[in-house]
C-alpha cells in the first residue's frame, strides 16, 4: 500500500486530509494514566480492551503505564498484537471450529494467550489442539452474569473447571464475566444496583470452584462504565475496560470520569444557503448509537449521513462556514468508526506528533 500521502510529523490538525480520525493525545494519555492509578490504588489489574482501539500503538502505551496484558475480541485482532509483540493477549470470547483454533495455536506460539471458554465441547477441541502443539493454552470459564449472551451460569461452574484441569495442554486460570448489560446505564445507582448483582454471579461462581478444591487465580470483569463499581470489590482481580481510552459520544452521556480524546475531522465540500455537506457518511463514521455531533462549533445540527456525505444545518456562528473549512465530529460509538479506519492521526497542541495505524480494522475473523 503506498503511504507517501501520510502527512509528515508537525503538519497542522487544519491541513490533514479528511476525513481524519484525530486523536488528541494529551487527552488519550491521561485516561490510560487514569486509568491505570485507579487500579493501582485499588490492588487490581488492567487488562484492557483493545477492541476498542485496535492498534499495538495504544496496546503498548497501556502496557508500559502498567498494564499486565490486553483482550483481543477476534483472533484475528490477536494476530495482529502478537505480530507487534505484545506478550499477554486474553481473548475473552470463544474460539470455536478447527480453523480459529489452528490460529489461536499460532497465537499461543507466541505469545502468552488465554481464551473464554463456556462448553465442555470447546474444552475438549482446545485441549486436542493445544496438545497437538505442544504447547500450554490459559483458560478462563466465562460465566454469564446478567447479560445472557455466552457464558455458564455459576452452578455449572465447578463440573467445568474440572473438565479443564483435567485437559491436556490447557491451563485453568479462573473466570471471567462482563456485565455489558450495565456498563451504560446513564443512573449511576442503576449501574452500581447491576453490576453488584452481576458481580456476586462471578463471586459466587469463583467459590464454588475454590470449594472443589481448584484455585482460581483470574476474576476478570467491568467494562469502562463499571470500572470504579466492579474493580474494587474483594475478589476481582483484574478489569477489562476499552472505551475509557477515548471516550466516544455514547460513554460521554454515561459519566465524565474520563476525556474525550477522539473527532473525526472533515471538510464542508458544498454549502448552499444555512446548510452545508460535509465529506464523511455511513463509510467513515458510524451511527449504531446515534448521529454524530459537532464539537468546537455552535449552530451545527448534523442530519443522518448517507454513504459519503452528512448534511448539516447552520445556524449562530456556524453560517460562516465556507467550502474547504473543517468541522470537526465526535462518534456516538468509537469502536465501530475506528474498525473503518486505517490510520490514527494523534495530535499534540493542534500539530500532528505520529499516524499510527489501525491493523486491527476489519479483523473481524
Ligand atoms: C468481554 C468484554 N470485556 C470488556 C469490554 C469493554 O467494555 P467497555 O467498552 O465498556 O470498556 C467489552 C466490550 O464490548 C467486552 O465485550
Amino acid at each position: 500500500m503506498t503511504q507517501d500521502w501520510l502527512p509528515l510529523p508537525g503538519t497542522p490538525v487544519e491541513e490533514l486530509d479528511t476525513p481524519a480520525i484525530v486523536i488528541d493525545l494529551d487527552a488519550a494519555e491521561a485516561n490510560i494514566a487514569k486509568m491505570q492509578q485507579f487500579a493501582n490504588d485499588a490492588g487490581i489489574s488492567v487488562r484492557p480492551h483493545t477492541k476498542t482501539n485496535k492498534s499495538p500503538y495504544w496496546a503498548w502505551k497501556q502496557l508500559n503505564a502498567g498494564a499486565i496484558g490486553i483482550c483481543c475480541a477476534k483472533v484475528g485482532e490477536a494476530e495482529q498484537m502478537a505480530a507487534a509483540g505484545i506478550p499477554e493477549i486474553l481473548i475473552p470470547n470463544q474460539v470455536i471450529t478447527p480453523r480459529k483454533i489452528s490460529r489461536l495455536m499460532s497465537v499461543a506460539g507466541t505469545t502468552k494467550t488465554i481464551v473464554a471458554v463456556d462448553s465442555a465441547a470447546n474444552v475438549a477441541d482446545l485441549s486436542s489442539a493445544a496438545t497437538a502443539h505442544g504447547i500450554e493454552l490459559g483458560v478462563l470459564i466465562e460465566i454469564n452474569v446478567g447479560m445472557d449472551r455466552c457464558g455458564v451460569d455459576p452452578d455449572a461452574a465447578p463440573a467445568l473447571a474440572q473438565e479443564i484441569v483435567k485437559a491436556s495442554g490447557l491451563r485453568f486460570d479462573g473466570l471471567m464475566g462482563y456485565e455489558g448489560h450495565t456498563v451504560a446505564a446513564r443512573d449511576f445507582e442503576d449501574r452500581k444496583t447491576e453490576a453488584l448483582r452481576a458481580m456476586d454471579k462471578l463471586l459466587s461462581a469463583a467459590a464454588g470452584i475454590r470449594q472443589a478444591g481448584i484455585p482460581v487465580n483470574i476474576v476478570s470483569a467491568a467494562g469502562t462504565g463499571t470500572y470504579n463499581i466492579s474493580g474494587p470489590l474483594d475478589g476481582i482481580t483484574e478489569i477489562q475496560p476499552g472505551s475509557y481510552i477515548f471516550m466516544d459520544g455514547d460513554y460521554l452521556e454515561v459519566f465524565e470520569d474520563f476525556k474525550p480524546a477522539m473527532t473525526l475531522l472533515t471538510t464542508v465540500i458544498s454549502k448552499t444557503g444555512d446548510r452545508a455537506v460535509l465529506d464523511c457518511g455511513l463509510k467513515s463514521v458510524s451511527v449504531d448509537r446515534g448521529t454524530p455531533y459537532a464539537v468546537g462549533i455552535e449552530g451545527v445540527e448534523v442530519g443522518s449521513p448517507s454513504e459519503e456525505h452528512t448534511k448539516i444545518s447552520l445556524s449562530g456562528e456556524a453560517k460562516n462556514l465556507s467550502v474547504g473549512d473543517n468541522v470537526s465530529l465526535r462518534a456516538m460509538h468509537g469502536d465501530t468508526t475506528i474498525n473503518v479506519h486505517d490510520y490514527y492521526f494523534c495530535v499534540r497542541n493542534g500539530k500532528l506528533e505520529t499516524v499510527a495505524p489501525i491493523v486491527g480494522r476489519g479483523k473481524f475473523r
